[in-house]
């Protein structure tokens, strides 16, 4: 059965992680975040967020190897049977070429889609983002903080920052992604598998956008309730 690998590129801050849960939550699709995977390996102790931690501290990339056996695994399971969202992956060339690899032949199409904002603009989203570590909702202090305060209005779960939301790592994981993901926008555009939206503005509209791109290749809606 034919499946679309729906890819969000862009740099840190750019929104991949807002607009994919929207994605998520109206199609019938999973956004799976490497950076979360990786985020909760790190708050549960286990082998692989101890090796994972220190390069996200610093504002660099896990290695290839650890991330894509993250992906093969999260892949496999039964929501990913009709399609999926990646957020956050692939950030490699040569992850980018796993994917290819190991599920161009299952009959999975690609299409990655840039969420282009200025590098300026990331530093002020980023350093003002909120989180939530019970539903993983994403708040900004300023654009669009939670009405319940420092809790989160849907679960009431403490709100927390990101390690790596501070201005010299912020800084740190703009230079990496100009280096190291921003290649990719080229190796999808030659395969003829790349669209663009712009991330900047307001979040409905930048989703307005980016569905009308994505809607022909993910499954049908859930019916309204
Ligand atoms: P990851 O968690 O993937 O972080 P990232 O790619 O740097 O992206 P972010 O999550 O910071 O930003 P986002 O684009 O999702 O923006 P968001 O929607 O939250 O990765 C973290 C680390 O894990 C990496 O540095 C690396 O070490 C490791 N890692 C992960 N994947 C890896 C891989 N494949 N290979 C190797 N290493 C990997 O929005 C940001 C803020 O802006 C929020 O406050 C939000 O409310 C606000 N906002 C969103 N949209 C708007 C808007 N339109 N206007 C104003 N504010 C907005």
């Amino acid at each position: 059965m034919s499946r679309t690998a729906l890819i969000l590129l862009g740099p840190p801050g750019a929104g991949k992680g807002t607009q994919g849960r929207r994605l998520s939550a109206e199609f019938s699709v999973p956004s799976i975040s490497t950076g979360d995977i990786l985020r909760e390996a790190v708050r549960n102790g286990t082998e692989l967020g101890r090796q994972a931690k220190q390069h996200m501290d610093s504002g660099g990339l896990v290695p290839d190897a650890l991330v894509d056996a993250i992906v093969r695994e999260r892949l496999a399971r039964e929501d990913c049977r009709t399609g999926f969202i990646l957020d956050g992956y692939p950030r490699t060339v040569s992850q980018a070429e796993f994917l290819q690899r190991e599920y161009a032949g299952e009959g999975m199409k690609f299409l990655a889609v840039g969420v282009q904002v200025k590098d300026g603009a990331l530093v002020r989203r980023l350093t003002g983002r909120r989180s939530c570590p019970g539903c993983g909702k994403i708040y900004h202090i300023d654009a669009s903080p939670s009405r319940n305060g420092d809790r989160c209005d849907e679960c009431g779960t403490a709100l927390v920052q990101r390690r790596d939301d501070t201005v010299a790592v912020v800084q740190e994981r703009l230079q990496v992604y100009h280096q190291s993901t921003r290649p990719l926008i080229e190796y999808y555009q030659s395969r003829g598998a790349y669209a663009e939206v712009s991330g900047e503005g307001a979040v409905e509209d930048i989703y307005a956008a980016l569905r009308s791109i994505v809607e022909p290749h993910l499954p049908e809606r859930r019916p309204r309730a």
